[in-house]
């Protein structure tokens, strides 16, 4: 069962590879990439714990000697200090210029490491080794690399794509049932934004696929890859289409600024919410048809994920208060608020011109 998706993007281009046991062939697939049999892998104490002696296995298979660095883990790692940290980790470790840097772990690792490896010696190769399905589907994909500054998420970082994608589909294995369904919430959301077809089969498969179905895995983190790289392709630094990517994110954002960032809501739970709100919202703007948010809230509750504010543990801030949190979303642009709405299920786009009054009135769950 492998799958290998190649994102096209002429000298940066490189291939996705996708399914189980890819850790125990890591040295045959990075070999090819080496001048010299060596790697420095960088990682995190929990994913170290349970796949670095697999990664490590599976370079010395191909005689590749290997030196990690473990970093701790949480979304607290992906900020100047732990950026210092790794950059001159990576130099005392003589990375030279053409040598490889392989991220093991999840979205913080990969973007934290991705942005190291393009500012070393202004940018060495890197391998992203996803280790959750979020960062499967997601932010391993696509080269947008970023640490987090004191003015928000995401704010200091390169384009930097990968020279290649190992998402080795049986680490899942070792994902909390919370952590695979926040994934799962950027999975839905190819289907949402972008082909309705891949939408409905998530609602036949999906239920199986989360239930430990490997066949369905791959072919979901398949489709999703597909759609990622498709869309970077044609909008790499993201001046139009990209942005389509961003479904649920404006929402998104402001229910993780209003929850502090912290455990009582994950990226990926924010994500499927807000795709549930952006559906709200074009429905009430008579963009969409009635019937469209209705589904999406249906399968996130088969799904056994929260689909409303009301699933959000604690206190949230009130429906205005969103609103301003919307506003200061990096993804404002000139002032304006863009929101990724959608015509109907598979047809998303974006438009900044949205009444406040219907935002204030979707978010009250008028
Ligand atoms: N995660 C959104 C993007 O890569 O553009």
């Amino acid at each position: 069962m492998r799958e290998i998706v190649h994102v096209p993007l002429g000298t940066r281009a490189y291939d996705v590879v996708i399914g189980p046991g890819l850790l125990a062939e890591a040295g045959a697939m990075i070999a090819p990439l080496l001048p010299r049999p060596r790697v420095v892998v960088v990682t995190e104490t929990r994913v170290a714990a349970a796949h670095l002696d697999g990664l490590r296995a599976g370079l010395a298979s191909e005689g590749i000697a290997m030196e990690a660095l473990h970093l701790p883990p949480g979304e607290a790692t992906k900020g100047w200090p732990h950026l210092q940290e790794v950059v001159e980790w990576l130099l005392a470790q003589k990375v030279e210029r053409n040598d490889v840097v392989i991220a093991l772990g999840g979205g913080v690792i990969g973007d934290l490491v991705g942005f190291a490896a393009a500012i070393l010696r202004r940018g060495v190769r890197y391998v992203q080794v996803p280790t959750t399905l979020l960062a499967q589907v997601d932010s391993s994909v696509g080269g947008k690399t970023a640490i987090n500054s004191g003015h928000g998420k995401n704010l200091v970082g390169a384009f930097h794509q990968p020279a290649l994608v190992l998402a080795d589909t049986a680490v899942l294995d070792t994902l909390s049932l919370r952590d695979f369904r926040a994934g799962y919430g950027e999975v839905m959301k190819y289907g949402l934004l972008g082909d309705a077809a891949f939408f409905e089969w998530l609602e036949t498969n999906a239920p199986a696929m989360a239930a430990g179905d490997m066949e369905l895995r791959v072919a979901a983190v398949k489709r999703s890859v597909e759609m990622k790289a498709d869309i970077v392709t044609r909008d790499e630094t993201e001046q139009g289409d990209r942005a389509l990517l961003n479904l649920g994110h404006t929402f998104c954002h402001a229910l993780e600024a209003a929850t502090g960032y912290s455990d009582r809501l994950l990226h990926g739970e924010g994500v499927a919410i807000g795709c549930g709100l952006a559906f709200a919202l074009s429905a009430r703007l008579g963009l969409c048809p009635q019937e469209d948010p209705s589904r999406v809230f249906a399968h996130l509750q088969a799904m056994g994920m929260k689909s409303t504010l009301s699933d959000i543990p604690g206190d949230l801030a009130g429906p205005e208060a969103l609103l301003e949190m919307m506003g200061q979303d990096k993804k404002v642009v000139a002032g304006t608020l863009n929101f990724v709405l959608a015509r109907r299920i598979g047809e998303a786009f974006v438009t900044s011109d949205v009444p406040p009054e219907a935002v204030i009135e979707v978010l009250t769950g008028k």
